[in-house]
């Protein structure tokens, strides 16, 4: 694997090759690194899973540079999914489409549906549009972490979590942190209205504010399968427990108006909910590193980005209790 901090025209349009070629590129995005592959090679896709040891039927979001290319992925798109399309891409948001027969059952786990994004990052973006100049139709990335584990929100991260499973012709780019922080808010939009199957920073009140009309949260109404969506997903090693009192030599994570008990390890102090989203992972990437067993979270109160990021500490901390 070969780590390419300085990410010039150069080194994009090698990772766009390397891709064309049938390897393995993890890139930024602004929500978390993925862990790019030709979403039309099945062989690609295929080493995907076995570095991130996920099982195949859990489909994959093909990532592409503009809105052009929705119609090469999707058919019969609604014109909800076009509007939200406009509002939110480039941007934290996988949009859940009928697929066309580009998408074959190894990227959508055999469901009749694709997930598509364009991400906000200009690597990103970079990667996308030069892949698709040599011939290229979308990339498949799943966040760059192994199964069930943390997501990445820097390269250094990725190369952590996947160094020892990626092979001598992958790359990993370095972009910088990941600025959200949290996984792109995933829409189901097979039906009539759209419905929110997993949160993010795109939130309820936005996307109601682009439909026009008022869609409810419930993420059990969809009928749709996000097999990623387990209960025990997002685990660090340690164990997580929410809004309880930290011990001492435990790890505590709040917002910066809570106090942190005394012995306890401040592992992120944020003073808003973006901030809060943006060093989540890392808090609790680091818990980990300094070989912290236990970590209290203290989850944030309201709406919108405070959604997604309660989304995934009950994740995290269910793991521990199964
Ligand atoms: O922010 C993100 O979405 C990141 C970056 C890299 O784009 N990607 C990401 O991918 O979080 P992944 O594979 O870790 O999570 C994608 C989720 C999974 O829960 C998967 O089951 C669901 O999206 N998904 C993907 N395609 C789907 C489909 N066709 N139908 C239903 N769910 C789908
Ligand atoms: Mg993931």
């Amino acid at each position: 694997m070969e780590f390419i901090s300085n990410c010039t025209a150069g080194a994009i349009s090698k990772a766009a090759k390397a891709l064309k070629d049938g390897h393995l590129v993890a890139f930024p995005t602004e929500t978390v690194y993925g862990l790019g592959a030709d979403a039309t090679n099945e062989n690609a896709v295929s080493q995907v899973y076995a570095v991130k040891g996920r099982p195949t039927d859990h489909p994959l979001i093909v990532h592409i540079s503009s809105i052009n290319q929705i119609s090469k992925w999707a058919i019969d798109i609604p014109d909800y999914a076009i509007k939200l399309a406009r509002d939110f891409w480039p941007g934290p948001m996988t949009l859940i489409l009928k697929r066309s027969d580009l998408a074959k059952d190894f990227i959508t786990g055999g469901q009749v549906n694709v997930g598509l994004r364009i991400p906000n990052h200009p690597l990103a973006i970079a990667l996308l549009a030069e892949f698709e100049s040599l011939g290229g139709h979308g990339v498949a990335a799943p966040s760059a972490n192994r199964f069930g584990a943390v997501s990445p929100t820097s390269a250094e991260s990725v190369s952590q979590e996947l160094g020892e499973f990626l092979n001598g012709d992958d790359l990993i780019l370095d972009g910088g942190n990941s600025e959200i922080g949290v996984e792109s808010t995933i829409i189901d939009c097979t039906r009539s209205a759209p419905q929110i199957l997993r949160p993010g920073a795109v939130t309820l009140e936005m996307i109601q504010k682009t439909i026009g009309i008022d869609i409810g949260f419930d993420l059990n109404q969809s009928t749709i399968k996000a097999p990623g969506m387990l209960i025990n997903h997002y685990s660090p090693k340690a164990k997580v427990s929410l809004d309880t009192i930290a011990k001492p030599g435990e790890g505590f994570i709040a917002m910066s108006e809570h106090s942190t008990p005394e012995g306890a390890i401040r592992l992120a102090n944020p003073k808003n909910i973006e901030e809060y989203a943006h060093i989540l992972y890392k808090a609790l990437r680091e818990s980990d590193k300094l070989g912290i067993q236990n970590i209290v979270v203290i989850i944030p109160k309201g709406s919108g980005l405070a959604e997604a990021i309660r989304d995934r500490l009950l994740r995290a901390s269910n793991s521990n209790k199964l």
